[in-house]
């Protein structure tokens, strides 16, 4: 019991790892001054270049994932319903670190990359929900040159890709599920309503494009 209560304590402190301000501070740039002030791995490469912004994707990726292959290693043998607990409490501290980190006075991120290591982090039965999101954010990008239209997209799409999933995989049983189906609809609110600047900016036509 001591690694169940300790893990989501440890996803939390693991999220609230600031990758993205991180490296700018240490090329002596306060990103959050910068293009958007996220400090996420778009804004990263707004400062950076394309590479970091790819590697600090990654590595806010990893934050999400890691704690959910954690979770899935602890309760392996046990019944699915403890891995489904452990797993939204693991995913739902990831994720708050990364947007409300400790390190930060709690001012973090839009929760788009470590949201996306969560889902992809369900292994092995949501893992394709994740990759499935991840093609439509790319689809999106590519589409209309918006990061942020594409995480919005792509954050409400999850729990409509995830139920159907469930629909076909368990023939509609959702009754064990809702816990996962309500996390996911929690998870495309809170990463949507993070990028409410950017849902203006994109109405009022502001909004900068991916170069
Ligand atoms: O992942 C965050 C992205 O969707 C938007 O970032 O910096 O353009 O607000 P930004």
């Amino acid at each position: 019991t001591a690694i169940l209560l300790t893990l989501p304590i440890f996803s939390y402190l693991l999220g609230s790892v600031p990758f993205g301000f991180l490296i700018a501070k240490s090329r002596g740039i306060d990103l959050r001054t910068v293009g958007s002030g996220n400090i996420g791995a778009t804004n990263l490469g707004r400062a950076l270049g394309g590479k970091w912004a790819k590697i600090c994707f990654l590595l806010d990726l990893l934050k999400g994932a890691l704690p959910m292959i954690a979770a899935g290693l602890v309760v392996s043998g046990e019944p699915e319903q403890s891995e489904l607990w452990l797993w939204l409490l693991c995913g739902a501290a990831a994720i708050a670190g990364h947007i409300f980190p400790i390190y930060l006075k709690f001012k973090g991120g839009k929760g788009v990359a470590t949201g996306l290591g969560v889902v992809l982090g369900l292994w092995p039965y949501y893992t394709i929900c994740g990759i499935i999101c991840f093609i439509i954010w790319i689809i999106c990008l590519y589409t209309w040159k918006y990061v942020s239209l594409g995480s919005i997209i792509g954050a409400a799409m999850f729990p409509v890709i995830l139920s159907l999933e469930i629909a076909i995989v368990e023939s509609w049983s959702f009754s064990d599920l809702w816990p996962l189906i309500a996390a996911a609809g929690v998870l495309a609110i809170l990463v949507i309503y993070r990028h409410k600047k950017n849902i203006t900016k994109l109405i009022n036509g502001t909004e900068q494009k991916a170069l």
